[in-house]
Order: C-alpha cells, then structure tokens, then sequence
C-alpha cells in the first residue's frame, strides 16, 4: 500500500522503515531538513538497534523515501500518519501544537482520492475527533484560498478531495528495541467508527499480523483491537500509566525493604512469579524517564483535571518516581557525609540501555542535584561517549572509558544498566579510586564481583 508517514523521529522513523520493510512503499516527510538530508544519505537521525539497515535496504529497494515535501507526501500515501512529537508542557499537558501544525498541513494538500489518516503519535484523550476538525480547517483555507478577491475560484477541486477517516493506532514501542517491538507487538490496538478506514489498517498490518517477520513465527495470529477513537488513546496512556506506577510501586517496597533488611531483587522474583503480577518492570532503582512515561502520565493527570477528578494514585506514582532519583545522592552523602568537593562518577547517563535519547534522564536530576551540593561529577555512557553528545551536561566531564572515570573518583554511580558495564575491569578501577565505593542504582551489578574486587557495594533496597 502507500504510506506517508509525517515526523521522523523514535516512532515515525521506525514506523515508516519497518511499513516499507514489510513490502509498503513509504514516504517519510519531516520538516527538520538537516535529518532528511541525513536519511537520504542512508543513515538514522537516531540510534535505535536494527534500524539503519533496514532504512538502507528498503531505500536500495526503491520503498522508502524522504522528503520534506508534505504536499508530495500527502498525494502518494493512501494511509497518513502523523508521528510528530507530543512534548509535555510546563503545566503536565500535552503539546499538541505540531500535530496541529501537520493536521492542518494534510488538510490543505488532500488532492482526491479516500485517505486514512492516523493519530501514531500520543495525542490527549478525544483528540481524534479535535484532528478531523482541524483537517477540514486545512481544506477550507485551501478552498477559500482558490477563490479570488472579485469571487472567481481559480482551481476547482477534485469532487472527493476531503474524503478521510481518522484512526488512533497508537505504539507501544519501548526504546532500544522500537524495531523489535513493531515486529513482535503484544496486539495491535485500532481506533475508528469507520469500517473502511479499520479494513485499510489491517490490511496494512497483515504481514505483521501473521508473524511473518516475527522472532516467533509459530505463534498465533496478533491480537487487533477494534475500538472506538477515545478508547483506542486511553489504551495507550492507560499502558504506560500502568508499567509507570508498578516501577513506582517497587520502588516504594525498595524503600521499604532498605529500612528493614530485605532484598527488593528477591522480593520482586518471588512476587513476579505470581501471574497475575508478572515478572517484568519490577526492577527497582532510580525510577522512570524517557520521552513518554512521564509525558503519558503527567498528560493523563491533566486529562483526568480537566474532567473534575482527582488522579490520587497517578500523582503519588509521579511523586515516588521524582524522589527516587534522589535517592543515590541521600545514599552518597550516608557513604561520604560532605558532598562539596568529592568528585562522583556517574556509570551511564541516557534514560535506559540501547539508546541515544536523554529526554527526562533521571541523571539530569541526579547531576544538577550533585552541582548545587557541590561535588564535582564525571560520566562514562557509551553512547554519549560515541556521539559526543552534551545535551544537560554542563559541568558535567564526560570521559571516554570507564577506567578513566574511575580514576580520581570518591564514589561511582550507575545511573544506566548499560550491558557492558557487567564486564568491567572493577579491580583495576578501585585502584584508581581514593574511596572505592559503587552506589548501584540499577540494581545491576553483580555484588560480590564488585566486592571482591575491592568496592563497597551498596544498592536500592538489597
Ligand atoms: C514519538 C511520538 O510522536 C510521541 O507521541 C510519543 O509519545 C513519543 O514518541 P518522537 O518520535 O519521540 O515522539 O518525536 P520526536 O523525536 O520529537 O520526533 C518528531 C519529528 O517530527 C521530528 O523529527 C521533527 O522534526 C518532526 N516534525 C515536527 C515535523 O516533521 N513537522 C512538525 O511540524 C513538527
Ligand atoms: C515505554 C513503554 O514501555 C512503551 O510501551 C511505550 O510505547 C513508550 O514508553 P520506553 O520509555 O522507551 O517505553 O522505555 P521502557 O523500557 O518502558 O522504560 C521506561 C523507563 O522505566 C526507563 O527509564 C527505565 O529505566 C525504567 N524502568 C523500566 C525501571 O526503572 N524499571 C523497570 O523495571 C523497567
């Protein structure tokens, strides 16, 4: 089928290369022309495992182009999808100003022909409905466009040239494994009251659908679920409010289990194996960041505030997950009493492994938190390292390997369960350090290694 797919970022991008992947021919409009520039030379504006080689491939084959032509997107793909970002704003809600922008942008360059046109980004509860009005505001300023001053019309439409449907599919696309996820999803969750519009989605889907390209091809078809456009965007924020208050859930029994002798680790096997509980998102440690777990939630709060209710237990989730960040520098001052002048290194930096994406990092908090009481802070992240990257590390030495970090240190931190950092040289790095001492704050390392090779180990909750 032909696709448009409007913002090339960690869902649009991914989105619209794993479509062409599958056999679409996809246009991937973005209006940042230094990325498009970027992926028409064949190389991803993002780090995320697995992409750029199939961008590569699907370029070579001809199904995936990039342009920041919107007018030229529009007219090829039968199916639109708006993937532009829905940053928080300062007040908790959602900026939906460039889904406007693109909505509007559609609006004013529909050329004939039925398209379905799909919210893939997080948009509020009830924004379906608000991005079909917000089209035909795009198709009446172009009609009133065509007609001139004396009431001549220059251009006369095609006769079918708004014919649209809105659908919300919203993603569930965990970064660092987005590729992964599109080709193994759970379910696939469809919003729409339009028949047409739901049949052209699945037809869309059907290779993903029938496990052609997933790890497992044995398993059962996907799940899709139908449902009307305010439930379809409830799921998604309904989904990440949940994993987000069971990590603050552990977090909290962590903070228990630090005051009474347990071991949260140990705890959350035991309680993991329940099924109705399952064993994942119940690693404890310095909480959630990212670009979508506190946007979602703090965006549901908002929605839940503007009906009249109260989201007590969304607000204690957000309220446990900001002190929780705190939490390793409460632990550094228990480990080295004065702060001011001790120099700390943080053991990663970007808000989880397999990623490039600092957008909320819980190390922005714990740097700027570190600062004000006056210790100096060094990085090691491998990404950062690699990409040179400085987004909110002002004062912030960001060294190229880890022993470097080390050398010199009062006290380590991990602030990201980065893979590799389970095969460091920790003997040779407590040598370099005057206070051998790891605050681990991922839960990750392994604590009689790092005992043995000579560190203080202390961890959240264990
Ligand atoms: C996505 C989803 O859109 C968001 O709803 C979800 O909660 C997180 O993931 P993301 O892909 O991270 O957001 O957005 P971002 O990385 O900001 O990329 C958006 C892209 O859209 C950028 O490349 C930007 O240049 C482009 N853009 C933005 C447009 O092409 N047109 C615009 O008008 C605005
Ligand atoms: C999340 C959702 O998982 C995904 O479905 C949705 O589409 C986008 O938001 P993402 O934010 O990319 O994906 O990463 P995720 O792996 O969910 O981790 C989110 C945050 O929770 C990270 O900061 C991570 O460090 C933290 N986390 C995760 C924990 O602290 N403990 C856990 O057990 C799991």
């Amino acid at each position: 089928m032909r696709v448009c797919v409007i913002g090339t970022g960690y869902v649009g991008l991914v989105t619209g290369a794993c479509l062409a992947h599958i056999g679409h021919h996809v246009i991937c409009v973005d209006n940042n022309e230094e990325k498009v520039k970027l992926m028409k030379s064949g190389q991803s504006p993002i780090y995320e495992p697995g992409l750029s080689e199939i961008m590569q491939s699907a370029s070579k084959d001809g199904k995936l182009e990039f342009t920041s032509d919107l007018a030229g997107g529009v007219a090829h793909g039968e199916i639109l999808f708006i993937a532009v970002g829905t940053p928080a704003l300062p007040t908790g809600e959602s900026d939906t100003r460039y889904v406007e922008a693109v909505a509007k942008g559609i609006g004013a360059h529909l050329n004939g022909g039925y398209k379905v046109i799909v919210n893939k980004s997080t948009v509020p509860i009830g924004s379906g409905d608000w991005v079909r009005r917000i089209v035909l505001d795009g198709v009446a300023e172009r009609q009133q466009s065509l007609v001139t001053a004396g009431g001549a019309t220059t251009e006369v439409l095609p006769e079918n040239h708004a014919q649209f449907d809105v659908v919300s599919n919203p993603e569930f696309l965990r970064e660092g494994s987005a590729v992964y996820d599109t080709f193994n999803p759970d379910r696939i969750v469809l919003g729409s009251n339009n028949k047409k519009a739901i049949a052209m989605m699945q037809e869309l889907y059907i290779p993903i659908i029938e496990r052609q390209y997933a790890e497992d091809k044995s398993l059962p078809p996907v799940p899709v679920v139908v449902t009307d456009l305010s439930s379809a965007e409830m799921i998604k924020y309904a989904a990440n409010a949940f994993l987000a208050t069971k990590i603050s859930f552990i977090n909290e029994v962590a903070n228990i289990c630090d005051r009474v002798g347990a071991d949260v680790t140990e705890v959350a096997k035991g309680i993991g194996l329940d099924s109705r509980i399952g064993g994942k998102f119940l690693q404890a440690g310095i909480g959630w960041g990212g670009s979508c777990f506190p946007k979602d939630v703090s965006a549901l709060v908002h929605t839940a505030d503007d009906y009249g209710y109260e989201a007590h237990l969304l607000k204690s989730a957000v309220s446990v997950n900001q002190r929780q960040r705190l939490i390793v520098v409460e632990k550094l001052q228990q480990v080295l009493k004065i702060l001011k002048g001790k120099t700390v290194g943080l053991l990663g930096l970007t808000f989880k492994p397999d990623t490039d994406d600092m957008r909320d990092a819980p190390a922005l908090d714990i740097i700027e938190h570190l600062n004000r009481l006056g210790a100096k802070v060094k990085a090691y992240d491998p990404i950062v390292a690699q990409s040179g990257m400085r987004h909110g590390l002002a004062g912030v030495l960001v060294e190229t390997d880890p022993e470097r970090l080390a050398d010199g240190c009062d006290a380590l931190v991990v602030i990201t369960e980065w893979q590799q950092f389970r095969q460091l040289d920790y003997a040779k790095m407590s040598s370099l350090m005057t206070n051998p001492v790891v605050i681990d704050g991922r839960n990750f390392l392994d604590r009689e290694a790092v005992e043995t090779a000579g560190f203080r180990y202390v961890g959240i909750g264990r």
